[in-house]
């Protein structure tokens, strides 16, 4: 393939990065759109990640995102950072501008994006919302549903401790609640979020009973393989709302796209089926 100086290049950093969708994501988009750009895997290990930053930009590279287990390492890199990424402590979206490095948090947009297209009947008002989980995925999810104004965050996690830090992390609308609380918890909430990786291809299920949560109540998940999960498929069985984690995805790469390529994504079923599609 011949490369023209002009062609963008970007792509994700990550270590392992081989599962990554994200490379098939953006790929799909430079071509629906007709772009001169690429989207690479960028397998980097945690020693080598300062120095591969800092070389990308000088290899052509207009930005890159960044996953596990490097999202805190980011943060520390970036001269400028948004208001998401200081909220969270953690980048997944870097910009190049010469050797300034700019850092961004777009998975805190692509979740609530997501729930907001796929629940629309939900607002953050509603009522209490009640989160599971306190690792990286949760607190984009935490610092999401506070500034969209939630009245109240029970956070619950198998490790406690855990949800007291990501509590204190996202101020006073938060508190952390004992794993046996759970009952109690989903009583009169108006959402419940499932963002640990119980219910994933290989992963033990979540296995929690939302017997107790209100008929109007919406069940997201930020599992998305399988796209219906066993909470999904229960809340489903019970009437409420539900909402698949593939979205979120999807939605995170849309500012991100926007900013390296110049073009603002559409997220449509075709992408959705593009992305899903067997390796
Ligand atoms: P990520 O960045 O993808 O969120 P993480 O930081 O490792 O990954 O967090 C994984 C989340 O899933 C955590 O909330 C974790 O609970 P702990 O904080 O107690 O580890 C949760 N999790 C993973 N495996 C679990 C299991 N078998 N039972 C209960 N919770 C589990």
């Amino acid at each position: 393939m011949k490369r023209r100086n002009s062609t963008r290049l970007a792509g994700v950093l990550g270590w392992p990065v081989g599962h990554s969708r994200s490379p098939r994501l953006h790929g799909h988009w430079l071509q629906h759109y007709g772009i001169d750009g690429a989207y690479v895997p960028l397998p980097v290990r945690p020693e080598d990640f300062a120095e591969a930053v800092r070389l990308l930009p000088r290899m052509g590279f207009v930005g890159a995102n960044v996953t596990v287990p490097h999202k805190e390492a980011a943060f520390r890199l970036c001269s400028l950072r948004d208001a998401a990424a200081e909220r969270c402590g953690a980048v997944n979206m870097l910009l190049f501008d010469g050797d300034a490095i700019e850092g961004r948090n777009t998975d805190v947009f692509g979740f609530l994006e997501n729930l907001r297209r796929g629940a629309p009947h939900w607002r953050a008002d509603d009522g209490p919302a009640v989160l599971i989980g306190a690792g990286g995925a949760a607190r984009a999810v935490a610092v999401g549903l506070v500034n969209a104004g939630v009245p109240e965050l029970r956070i619950l996690n198998r490790t406690q401790a855990r949800a007291e830090a990501l509590a204190a992390l996202v101020g006073s609308t938060a508190r952390a609640l004992p794993w046996s609380d759970l009952p109690r918890a989903l009583s009169g909430a108006a959402l419940l979020v499932n963002a640990t990786s119980l219910g994933m291809v290989g992963q033990d299920k979540l296995g929690i009973d939302i017997a107790p949560l209100p008929n109007a109540a919406t069940v997201a998940d930020i599992v998305y393989a399988p796209l219906e999960t066993d909470l999904l498929a229960a809340a489903r069985r019970r009437g409420l709302a539900t909402v698949d984690g593939l979205g979120m995805l999807l939605y995170q790469a849309q500012p991100a796209f926007a900013a390296w390529f110049g073009t603002k994504p559409e997220v449509t079923p075709e992408l959705r089926r593009a992305v899903l599609e067997a390796e």
